[in-house]
Parts: structure tokens; C-alpha cells; sequence
């Protein structure tokens, strides 16, 4: 895997995380949220929001993937079975990319299904011009065209989730 160019850089990404925090400290914390943070490609983004937080908050993990080790998305996406409790639960569900929007439409609408009583949705990285299906976030922090990016927990094929930035591969020579 080649990096072609790096998009936003640690700094960016430092800055932008504590607003987002701020965010929800500001006006989700008096509903006592429980955040739900989507492995894999979440778990550094989860990791450093959590620590602006300044109230207690309740955190759990459930995974789902739409990915081959490709990156081309296929149309079902997977949920590891889960027993996160969220009937009545004001939902905070977060993940790294929202691109087609399939990923978080399928597990809004489960969580929804399983009772809670509302989900606010909120991504670290925003792609609009790939959308396919109905499903926009609430919070976002940063938006970008149709790029594939790696770093700050984002793989390609499972590489590349431990830069401290986040770049964009290149396509030509993903495998090297
Ligand atoms: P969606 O279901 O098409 O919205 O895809 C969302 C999921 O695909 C995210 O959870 C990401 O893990 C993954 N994904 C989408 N675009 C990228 C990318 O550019 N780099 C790495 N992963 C991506
Ligand atoms: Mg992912």
C-alpha cells in the first residue's frame, strides 16, 4: 500500500474530535446517551472522543462490515450478533466513514427496531457524492469527494488503521 497524499493531518483530526465532543457534551449529555461505536474502522476515533467527554458515559462495540478486504462495498451488511441493551436508550451511534450509507441506514434502523428511543448518527469522515441509500448523519467531521482513505483506525484490506492521519491511497498501487 502506497500513500499518495496525506488529507487531514493529526493536528485536523485532534481539533476536530474535541469539537465533536464538545458537541455532544453541550447537548446530548443531560439524556445520559449511550454511544455506539461500529468496528472496526471506529475504534480510534471512539477511543479519543470519549476522552472529551465529561460525564460518564456509557460505551459499547458492535461490528459490521460491508467490505471484502476490498474496496468496492458489497450490498449486505454483516452485524456481529449483539446484546447491547437499548430499549429506551437516546442512541449516539458512531462510525468512521459514511459512504454509501448502507452501514449505518441497516444498523440505525435494527437499533430502531430494537427500541431505542432515538439515534443520532455521527461520522468522522462524510463522502455525499457516493450516497446511495437514504441515510445522512447528524454530526460530521469532516467531508470529502470520492477518495479511499486510510489512517486513524480506516483500513485498506486491514492495513493501514495505525497512521496517525488520514490519507489517500494509491488505487494503481493498492497491493505494494
Ligand atoms: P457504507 O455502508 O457504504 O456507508 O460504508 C461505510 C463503511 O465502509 C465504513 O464503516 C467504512 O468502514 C468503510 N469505508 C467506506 N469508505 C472507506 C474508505 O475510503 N476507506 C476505508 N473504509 C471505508
Ligand atoms: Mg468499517
Amino acid at each position: 500500500m502506497k500513500i499518495k497524499e496525506i488529507l487531514i493531518t493529526e493536528e485536523e483530526i485532534k481539533r476536530k474530535v474535541r469539537q465533536l465532543a464538545q458537541e455532544i457534551n453541550t447537548n446530548y449529555a443531560d439524556k445520559d446517551p449511550l454511544i455506539i461505536a461500529v468496528l472496526d474502522g471506529s475504534f480510534i476515533f471512539c477511543a479519543d472522543l470519549i476522552k472529551y467527554l465529561d460525564f460518564p458515559v456509557e460505551v459499547e462495540f458492535l461490528k459490521a462490515s460491508s467490505y471484502n478486504g476490498e474496496t468496492v462495498p458489497l450490498e449486505k451488511v454483516m452485524i456481529e450478533d449483539f446484546s447491547i441493551s437499548v430499549k429506551d436508550r437516546d442512541i449516539i451511534l458512531l462510525d468512521d466513514i459514511l459512504d454509501s450509507g448502507n452501514t449505518l441506514k441497516t444498523i440505525k434502523e435494527r437499533l430502531e427496531a430494537l427500541g431505542a428511543k432515538s439515534v443520532i448518527t455521527m461520522v468522522l469522515v462524510d463522502k455525499p457524492s457516493r450516497r446511495k441509500y437514504d441515510q445522512n448523519a447528524d454530526l460530521v467531521g469532516f467531508e470529502i469527494g470520492n477518495k479511499f482513505i486510510v489512517g486513524y483506525g480506516m483500513d485498506y484490506a486491514n492495513r493501514g488503521r495505525n497512521l496517525p492521519y488520514i490519507a489517500v491511497i494509491d488505487e494503481e498501487d493498492k497491493d505494494t
